[in-house]
């Protein structure tokens, strides 16, 4: 098959900060494209953050806006579409192996088109092995060019050949693009885009562009268009939410905007991601403040250990991220704090190590995503030099999860013989006589009841018993 390489990602550009101004695009849908799904079927596998869960809620709409429908089957589909992930290489292999299962069902339905977007599209690697050596791939494009799916779609079927468009330009922001909410009753919230921040370890800031923020007018009124709708939750959703409108030029912060949305009747807001270095106290005073912004704060530390924070161009020290934590736990009484951490960075020592754990240990977080670190080709710290093995380092990965465990199961521990608001999700996965849903302070609890009309709703559980992964109660009036 020849190639149609309409553009090429380059993580030189991808870097760079040049734009001033974000511009901001309304969607609209060319007539031209209108209709080319018409009788087709599509499926998106969706990998990684929440930003691609969303980002993929905006491709399954603009697919229905062309007349396509979900397939019954992923594999049945007429467009199977994997929106990928480039954080850490396990992600990336997880997704090697899905292709390599796609191209047997391209060989029985070479009809098929498939699409590939995402992260990972849009490092040059990626996109070069894509190219050589995932020939039935019909369609790449990154993380910018969301929105210009009908055209490339219309080219994929059109032209006899391979359609690669990923630009690394700074990003930009579309208003008013359709769609498909996964859920009727909670829902994300895209409040900004792209990272600014460069932690040496990490592909995002050259994958999702530079930090750029919706304006809080549209934010806003996307907020009351779901209450109006009967949400009952939106998580707000950005790479670095605490750095909201810095890139405005406003003195409108995510505190402001936080104040503002817990006027729209909205029940329950969340936010992820945040930076302990731009965490600031009108957002920790907004947490206080408004009954509707959850008690729950995920805040992620990498390490406890200066001189690798450092190194990971965090920009705070574990003094200051203890600060902010003490002032996180007076001002929010019984507030449940989560975490990210990287074990292994390059050349990390047993002493730096000992003071991550040191840190767990000071601060109780009551859930932490603990990851080896990966190297990403194109970072900083992909250039620095690492004697640690893989066994050292997975052996610290696995003291830190027992020590992180017992967090957890404290945090769970804490609830019992409380009531509990939960947000019921739906039946438990290990158990058909139980619900299941999330406390305000994101604890998953299960609770017996096969009430589905319970779903959607905010109903009152008394927990009998908390266990490490989740809590068991019983529904109370
Ligand atoms: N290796 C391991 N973990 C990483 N993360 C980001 N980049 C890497 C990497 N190269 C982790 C960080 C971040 C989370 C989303 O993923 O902990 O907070
Ligand atoms: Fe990656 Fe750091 Fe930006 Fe988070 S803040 S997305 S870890 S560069």
């Amino acid at each position: 098959m020849s190639k149609i390489k309409l553009s090429m990602p380059n993580l030189g550009d991808a870097r760079s900060r040049k734009q001033k101004e974000t511009p901001t695009f309304s969607y609209k849908l060319n007539n031209e494209y209108k209709n080319i799904g018409y009788g087709k079927t599509y499926h998106i596998f969706t990998y990684g953050c929440q930003g691609n869960e969303a980002d993929s809620e905006v491709i399954a709409g603009i697919l229905e806006d062309l007349g396509y429908v979900k397939a019954a089957e992923p594999y049945a589909a007429d467009v199977v579409i994997l929106n990928t992930c480039a954080i850490r290489e396990n992600a990336e292999n997880r997704i090697w192996g899905v292709l390599g299962n796609l191209k047997g069902v391209k060989a029985q339905r070479p009809n098929i088109l498939i699409g590939i977007c995402g992260c990972m599209p849009q490092e040059e690697n990626a996109t070069n092995k894509l190219m050589s050596s995932y020939p039935f791939v019909d369609l790449i494009f990154g993380t910018h060019n969301i929105y210009d799916l009908p055209k490339l779609l219309n080219e994929a079927y059109h032209k006899d050949a391979k359609v690669i468009e990923v630009i690394s330009t700074e990003g930009a922001i579309y208003e008013g693009a359709p769609k498909h909410r996964e859920s009727n009753y909670k829902a994300w919230v895209n409040i900004m885009f792209g990272c600014d921040e460069f932690c040496t370890y990490c592909i995002v800031p050259y994958t999702r562009g530079k930090e750029r923020s919706r304006a809080k007018e549209d934010i806003i009124a996307e907020v009351k268009d779901l209450v109006a709708k009967g949400y009952q939750e939106v998580t707000l959703l950005g790479q670095n939410v605490n750095a909201y409108g810095k890139d405005l030029g406003s003195d409108y912060t995510f505190g402001d905007l936080l104040y503002d949305l817990d006027k729209t009747g909205i029940k329950r807001i969340r936010y992820t991601t945040s930076h302990p270095r731009d965490l600031d106290l009108k957002t920790i005073y907004a947490m206080r403040d408004c009954p509707s912004v959850m008690p729950h704060l995920h805040l992620p530390v990498q390490s406890g250990d200066n001189h690798i924070l450092k190194k990971m161009n965090r920009k705070y020290t574990c003094e200051e991220y203890l600060a902010k934590i003490a002032t996180l736990k007076k001002e929010v009484p019984g507030i449940s704090i989560t975490t990210d951490i990287i074990v292994g960075f390059p050349n990390e020592t047993e002493e730096e190590f000992a003071n991550t754990l040191k840190l767990v240990d000071e601060v109780k977080f009551e859930g932490a995503f603990t990851f080896i670190y990966s190297k990403r080709e194109g970072t900083p710290a992909a250039k620095m030099e690492d004697l640690v093995s893989d066994e050292v380092k997975h052996e610290r990965l696995d003291r830190l999860n027992e020590l992180v465990d017992k967090y957890y199961l404290a945090g769970n521990k804490r609830f019992e013989g409380q009531v509990v608001k939960v947000l019921v999700d739906g039946v438990s996965k290990n158990n058909p006589d139980n619900l299941c849903g999330y406390s305000e302070h994101l604890k998953l609890v299960h609770f017996p009841s096969k009430d589905m009309s319970l779903v959607g709703k905010i109903v009152n559980v008394k927990i009998t018993e908390g266990k490490t992964w989740f809590a068991l109660g019983e529904l109370v009036e």
